[in-house]
């Protein structure tokens, strides 16, 4: 007799287990955005939009920026610290993970102030209608120039360094004074990519700590300078809460002696850092857990110090944009190297997506026009650049794919577009961001001839 006893097997995965299950989770613990769905063809969807059908629009490669899971990002910061911080607070997106119009606009309705850190970062804010009150403007070695177009502005200023703050104090007047903060150096260690590692002593961001009582002597003889607070950032891509729980203490302390030397601090930003989950192995806190443990400890730091509470700021990018975007990619090419590995390329890489190549980061890969199909094949996704590092994943999962497929790495909005160069002159995608079924262009695709708009010819090499 035949047995019929049904496989014991599991399911082979396929690229669904990537979708959220609903629109309430904390988007920096998903893969994929929030709106992400399989429709009846068995494409990926995402802001109700076929994915396949925006590729057919926008060609490839192509940024697909979810409104919803970047709107739900900012409800949540703003909500938990509604929920859990009694005193005033600032929630600021950091434009450098992805700064453009649609962007600082959409952070900025969502009643968002922004962080930047150039002079193009800040005129880009300004054109999306952020108010200059609510642009913090930060970096190592602001020019002259960008020093003098924030006092213009209007913007806050968060000054880092000796050389800073004396130039910023020749460029105020009477009618042009300036609103500051002070970046320190709070000497915390966490567990991250060294080069985005920021808050430990040897890092070429901020004061360092026995600079500060010097800098607060010399800051109350500013009659233009009016320091207003103190601002710290310890690194990106953190899951510990711990270091942002010490982080609270070494602030009220610097608060306090500043306060001594007269300075009206009122304001302390607590930096940005939180990660997201770019794969499985990925576990970070959500963001209201996040901002629980930096809220409570404010609290507790300032009642140890018996002082009242300052109005308390946080600036993350990462974890307010980075799961809102995914990057579509036509495959190309395919090779095998017989018993070591295939090679599938896409039409893009290191030029739209640096991280790889840049902090061996690791991404996942979505089949978008087959998402039930099982995951089969083991492959090396190249990118196309003229350089053997050029991998967008090691050993990625994948069903069979074949020339003309669309395949979708999640988890880009963060440090891509923004980070993405013309590296072999190819120019750089477009962005495109999806709601209710409706997509609208953010970015336009840049062409060959946009590549040559700075190149000039000397008569004497013309022909
Ligand atoms: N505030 C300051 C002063 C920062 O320097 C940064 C990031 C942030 C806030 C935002 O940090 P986030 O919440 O995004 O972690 N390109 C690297 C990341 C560099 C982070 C630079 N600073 C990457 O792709 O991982």
């Amino acid at each position: 007799m035949v047995s019929t006893i049904p496989s014991q097997q599991p399911q082979a995965k396929s690229s669904r287990q990537y979708l959220a299950e609903d629109l309430t989770t904390s988007p920096n613990q998903q893969i994929l955005p929030l709106s992400a769905r399989v429709n009846g063809q068995d494409h990926l969807e995402i802001g109700g939009c076929d994915v396949l059908d925006l590729v057919e629009e926008f060609g490839t490669p192509l940024y697909i920026l979810d409104e919803i899971t970047l709107r739900t990002a900012c409800q949540q910061y703003r909500q938990a610290f509604e929920r859990y911080y009694p005193g005033d607070a600032l929630v600021m997106y950091a434009s450098k993970a992805w700064n453009c119009l649609a962007v600082c606009a959409i952070a900025t309705q969502e009643g968002l102030a922004i962080d930047v850190v150039s002079g193009g970062e800040l005129l880009t804010a300004l054109k999306a209608g952020v108010s200059p009150d609510h642009i913090y403007f930060h970096g190592n070695n602001k020019s002259h120039r960008e020093l003098h177009q924030g006092i213009q502005a209007g913007c806050r200023i968060v000054v880092d360094n000796w050389h800073e703050l004396k130039t910023l104090s020749t460029l105020v007047s009477n009618n042009a004074p300036a609103t500051i903060l002070l970046r320190l150096t709070p000497g915390i260690e966490c567990h991250t990519h060294e080069y985005i590692q920021t808050g430990h002593i040897d890092s070429k961001f901020g004061f360092d700590p026995d600079q500060l009582e010097a800098v607060f002597t010399y800051l109350a003889q500013q009659p233009h300078l009016t320091c207003i607070g103190l601002h710290a950032h310890i690194g990106s891509q953190i899951f510990e809460l711990q270091p942002h729980a010490d982080l609270a203490s070494v602030m009220v302390h610097w608060m306090e002696a500043a306060k001594r030397h007269g300075l009206p601090i009122s304001e302390l930003d607590v930096g940005g850092g939180l990660g997201i989950r770019y794969t499985e192995a990925d576990d970070p806190p959500s963001i209201t857990a996040w901002v629980q443990v930096v809220c409570e400890h404010m609290v507790k730091a300032c009642q140890v110090a018996d002082v009242p509470l300052p109005r308390l700021i946080c600036e993350p990018g990462r974890s307010l944009i980075g799961s809102a975007c995914v990057t579509a990619y036509t495959v190309g090419s395919q090779k095998t190297v017989p018993g070591i590995r295939t090679y599938v390329s896409v039409d893009g890489g290191m030029s739209d997506n640096p991280r790889p190549i840049t902090y061996q980061s690791v991404y996942r890969v979505l089949a978008a026009g087959h998402m039930s199909a099982p995951l089969t094949e083991t492959v090396t996704l190249a990118g196309k650049h003229c350089e053997s590092g050029d991998v967008v994943i090691h050993d990625a999962q994948l069903p069979l794919v074949s020339s003309g497929d669309i395949v979708v790495i999640p988890t880009t909005g963060a440090y891509n577009y923004s980070m993405a160069s013309n590296y072999n002159r190819v120019p750089r995608p477009a962005a495109v961001v999806v709601k209710n079924s409706q997509a609208c262009l953010i970015i336009e695709r840049e062409t060959e001839t946009d590549l040559m708009r700075y190149d000039r010819l000397p008569l004497y090499l013309g022909s």
